[in-house]
């Protein structure tokens, strides 16, 4: 997939943002080797920007609409107080199956709800508020479908 961004922007910002925990390395770096749709999942880069907003907003309640290994999950989790929550929905078992392997190496991981199923209908289980929603639901990979 050819780069959207030139290679100097990219170094200097990642020169500026925080650095990726070691939970989180650990989970792209078998996601990207063990996945075959690893490239769905966001990057170091784009990971330390929405920790960054979580933090801005000083968000309590996250909701993310497709989870995917748990990357940006992680990313929301790292950001919050000790009495705040990720609320992260996904439909693929195999998927979920790596963000739990990883989220229970990390101390933020009891901050992570996965809860399994069709988003829309997990939606209309849910009860707000929440201070910020990440809607990354592309392709599932054995469904075909999104919705
Ligand atoms: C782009 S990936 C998410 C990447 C993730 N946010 C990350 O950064 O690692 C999209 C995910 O949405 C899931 N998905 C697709 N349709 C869904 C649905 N209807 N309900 C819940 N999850 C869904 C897919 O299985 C896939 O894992």
């Amino acid at each position: 997939m050819a780069d959207l961004v030139l290679p100097d922007i990219e170094a200097y910002a990642a020169a500026c943002s925080l650095p990726e925990t070691p939970v989180r390395r650990a989970l792209r770096e078998e996601t990207e080797r063990t996945m075959e749709y690893a490239r769905m999942m966001v990057g170091p880069l784009e990971g330390a920007f929405l920790h960054v907003m979580t933090r801005l907003v000083r968000a309590e309640r996250v909701l993310e609409i497709g989870m995917f290994t748990g990357y940006s999950a992680l990313c929301f989790a790292e950001a919050l107080p000790e009495q705040g929550r990720v609320v992260t929905c996904e439909v693929d078992e195999e998927s979920a199956a790596v963000a739990r392997r990883f989220f229970a190496q990390s101390p933020h991981g009891r901050q992570i709800e996965i809860r399994m199923g069709p988003a829309l209908e997990t939606l209309a289980e849910l009860t707000g508020p929440f201070d910020l929603i990440f809607i990354d639901m592309g392709l599932s990979p054995k469904r075909k479908c999104s919705v």
